[in-house]
């Protein structure tokens, strides 16, 4: 969602598909050796796979396959590729080009990491990432990922339910919202040296959606740490809404009494919404929301109603009129 696609273009994907079979098509020429200027400019995509270790203390599940397929923690989709899901990236603080987020994001450390938990609950609390881990199981939870541009990827991810963070603080009556926050370092994130979008990047649920069993902390990916460019060391996933409500690298949480601001609804009011439920019956006022670009695949799939999470999350919004709560 940079300025141009803002302004209309929703085609990052094809551009990115073209160069990589432009790519493809090179290589079994057996020219790239002698072309390397010709290849670097018309694909600064790598093949990427992670470096990172594996997740600590992920757990199997004592859910049966069946179970788990049927609260939505597990999509018989084929997986999309590691190296696709860690070079396709929306993470502004570094760059808006999609396909240089991970080289942009190449030095990020987040070593001694910490979220504050604050605002409305009875216990505020500072957490490490080895204290989210305590928390309740680190599950690999496989979701679909609708981004509001009409691409979408299934990712494997391995996280901490969000509901067992907001248990440990102890919400208090008067909790309606939670507001997440992103790292305000524009030291350590150039972007944010730039006014892309007003910072730091915010977002924000319902508690009631915030505490869905579905709502996840997501701490890692095909069984590793989290990558910087997918929003190290911890980022939010709502598999039901499109994919700018998972907000990265988050610093703080805060229970509130009313709505808080989101980053991409101040940014452009009547084109992205508070709730931004995945709907292909309500388009972007710039285009179709019915089809999407499945990473890896060729040709568009029809979108689902609530990303395929239906079954799960329909009854959250039980009398609101999604057309216009969007
Ligand atoms: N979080 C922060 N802090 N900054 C961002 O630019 N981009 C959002 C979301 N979270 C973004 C963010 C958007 S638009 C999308 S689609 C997803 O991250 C992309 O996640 P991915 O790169 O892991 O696929």
């Amino acid at each position: 969602m940079s300025g141009n696609e803002l302004r209309g273009e929703v085609t990052p994907y094809s551009m990115y598909a073209n160069r990589r079979w432009f790519m493809k098509a090179v290589g079994a020429a057996g020219v790239l050796a002698a072309s390397g200027g010709v290849y670097r400019w018309f694909n600064p995509v790598r093949k990427m796979e992670l470096d990172t270790v594996a997740i600590e203390g992920l757990v199997s599940t004592e859910l049966s396959e069946d179970q788990r397929r049927s609260l939505g923690y597990l999509v018989d989709e084929p997986r999309t590729s590691e190296s696709d899901i860690i070079s396709y990236n929306n993470f502004y603080e570094f760059t808006t080009d999609k396909n240089a987020v991970a080289e942009a994001s190449r030095n990020f450390k987040t070593e001694g990491w910490q979220i504050r938990v604050e605002g409305l609950v009875h216990k505020p609390t500072t957490f490490t990432i080895s204290d989210l881990k305590s928390l309740g199981p680190i599950e690999e939870r496989i979701y679909r990922m609708r981004c509001v541009e009409a691409w979408s990827m299934v990712i494997p991810w391995a996280g901490l339910q969000l509901s067992h963070l907001l248990d440990a603080v102890q919400p208090m009556n008067g909790a309606k919202y939670v507001a997440f926050e992103t790292l305000y370092d524009p030291e350590r994130m150039p972007g944010q040296r730039t006014d892309v979008l007003e910072w730091p990047y915010v977002e924000g649920l319902r508690l009631d959606e915030a505490m869905h069993p579905l709502t996840l902390l997501a701490l890692g990916l095909y069984g590793k740490e989290l990558p910087a460019q997918d929003g190290a060391p911890v980022r939010l996933v709502i598999p039901w809404k499109y994919g700018f409500k998972g907000i990265k690298s988050i610093v703080k949480i805060s229970l509130l009494a009313s709505e808080p601001p989101c980053s991409w609804k101040r940014y452009a009011p009547t084109e992205y919404g508070f709730l931004a439920n995945v709907n292909p019956n309500v388009p972007h006022p710039r285009w179709s929301q019915a089809t999407e670009q499945r990473i890896g695949e060729s040709g568009r799939r029809p979108t689902l109603m609530f990303n395929g999470y239906e079954a799960q999350v329909a009854s959250l919004y039980d009398g609101i009129d999604l057309s216009v709560n969007f």
